[in-house]
This record gives C-alpha cells, structure tokens and sequence, in this order.
C-alpha cells in the first residue's frame, strides 16, 4: 500500500468509496442520500484541504481529507473501502494527517467522528471533547474528539 495526494480525475471515484465507507456501518438508504453532498469532494477540497489517498495494487482504498489553517487542524474525512476495513489503510491516513498537522504547526487536530468510528480515534489516542453537530443530518450530534499533537 502507499500513500499519495488524490489527483483532480478521480474525486468522483474517491466520493463513491466514501458513501460506500460509509454504508458498511448499515444506515439505510434515506441516511445515505442525506449524506450524499458532505460527501462528495468536488476541485474545492482539492484547493482548500488536503486530500491523501491510500492506494492498493492500483486502486484507492481508502481516503483522508485534512485542514490546517491558522494553527489548528481538523481531520475532515477518513474513508476506508469497505473490503480493505481491519488491514491498517485507517491508521496509515490518521498517522499521515497527524504528522501534517504537526509539521504545518497545529498544536491538536479536531475530528466529528461517526459514533461508529469513535472507538478508532479513541485507539489512535484521541480524546472525548463533547460532541458537535452534524453538517448533513439536522439534529444529530456527532462524538467530537481531539488528538493532541
Ligand atoms: C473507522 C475506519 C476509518 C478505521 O479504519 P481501518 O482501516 O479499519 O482501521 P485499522 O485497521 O487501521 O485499525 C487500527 C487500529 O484501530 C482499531 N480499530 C479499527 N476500527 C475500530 C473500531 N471501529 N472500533 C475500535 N477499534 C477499531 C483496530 O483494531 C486497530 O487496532 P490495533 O492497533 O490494536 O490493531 C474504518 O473502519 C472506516 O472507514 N469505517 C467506515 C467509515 C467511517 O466511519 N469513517 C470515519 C468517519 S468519521
């Protein structure tokens, strides 16, 4: 597997692995089309974020979005193909956005977690911090975690 920036012509591949990583939980498909949009990464992410793919025999498998803007760092995705769950991609991508964070001055990231995926920041060394509203389901709040950095 390697690590490598995502490229302009596969955005709506890499938007279709997101929804897909994101159906494994089992939300049903009125969940998904409510996500549809914060999903989807359009040219924008591309100047405005920092966008890494992780790559297997050719194929992304997975996908990290991360911002650091003014000393502070939020993971904004962190996607893994659905077959490719429980092999290490999700690690590799945090410890990628973690060490960008670091080394573009952020002193902690930010990350609005699925409550599915919590437990996964929580073993990458997040910390609880409350919880945060989500962008694409008015009214549901989102575990907020923070990693020191
Ligand atoms: C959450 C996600 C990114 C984790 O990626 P992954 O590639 O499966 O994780 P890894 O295989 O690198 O696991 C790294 C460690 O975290 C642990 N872990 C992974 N997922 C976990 C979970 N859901 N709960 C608890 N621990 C988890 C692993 O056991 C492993 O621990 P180890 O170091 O003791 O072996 C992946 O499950 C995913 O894409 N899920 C669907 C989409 C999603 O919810 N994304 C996050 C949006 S905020």
């Amino acid at each position: 597997m390697i690590l490598r920036p995502a490229l302009e012509t596969e955005l709506s591949e890499l938007s279709a692995l997101c929804m897909r990583s994101k159906a494994h939980w089992g939300y049903d498909d009125g969940f998904m089309a409510a996500c549809r949009k914060a999903l989807t990464l359009g040219p924008s992410d591309l100047r405005e974020s920092l966008l890494q793919v992780a790559e297997d025999s050719g194929a992304p498998v997975g996908v990290a979005q991360l911002i650091v803007r003014e000393g502070r760092a939020a993971l904004e995705k962190l996607f893994v193909e659905p077959a490719h769950i429980g092999r290490g991609v999700g690690r590799a991508l945090f410890e990628w956005a973690a060490r960008v964070a670091r080394d573009g001055g952020a002193a902690s990231m930010i990350i609005e977690s699925d409550p599915a995926a919590a437990a996964f920041y929580r073993r990458m060394g997040a910390r609880d911090a409350g919880t945060a509203p989500s962008t694409a389901i008015p009214g549901r709040a989102l575990p907020r975690l923070i990693l020191t950095l």
